[in-house]
């Protein structure tokens, strides 16, 4: 563990400790404020974010700002990241060992933000971060509090390209944190 940016960042460049180094273009490490209050956690890069090296750029990440933009969570004043920092092909799920490899970097981040509130985007979130017997559908939009850190799942941004209904879900979680944040 780093105790700051600057070696945590170097650690990471040129990181070879699973397979998903192989086809990256680019290390998608995290984004925005690094004294951030509220952080959030997403999967892994897609096509987007690995032509960038920036998390959520993608057609996910537009509809992300979209709720940011409308609730008045200025994307500046949080930090977001993802349990992988490389893209899984076909944008598929992280392996057990490809997110084991990576988690290290994540909590270090963790560690450095100093966050008050996790978001956490989706069922590889949720289960990387807080156990495997979580699941999205019965978590999503209820505070979970652990070692002094509130988190809330919501569903992945990916999830309302697919099903219009999580929209609605979504935008009222994302509303439940911004006036968590808001009494902070
Ligand atoms: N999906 C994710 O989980 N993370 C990104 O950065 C982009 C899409």
């Amino acid at each position: 563990m780093y105790d700051n940016w600057e070696d945590l960042e170097k650690s990471i460049v040129g990181c070879r400790k699973c397979k998903l180094c192989q086809n990256r273009k680019n290390i998608v490490f995290g984004t925005g404020n690094k004294q951030a209050d509220v952080l959030f956690i997403g999967e892994g890069p897609g096509a987007d974010e690995d032509s960038q090296g920036i998390p959520f750029v993608g057609k996910a990440g537009k509809l992300m700002d979209k709720a940011f933009q409308g609730i008045g969570i200025p994307r500046e004043e949080v930090y977001i990241a993802n349990i992988v920092k490389c893209r899984p092909p076909s944008n598929r799920v992280p392996e057990a060992d490809e997110a084991q490899a990576c988690l290290d970097y994540l909590r270090n981040q963790v560690i450095l933000v100093k966050p008050k509130i996790i978001v956490l985007l989706g069922s590889t979130a949720l289960k990387n971060i807080l156990g495997k017997d979580y699941g999205i559908t019965n978590s999503r939009g209820k505070w979970i509090e652990f070692r002094g850190i509130s988190y809330m799942p919501t569903w992945h941004p990916a999830a309302l390209l697919r099903d219009e209904t999580k929209k609605i879900e979504f935008w009222k979680d994302l509303k439940e944190v911004k006036r968590r944040m808001d009494v902070l």
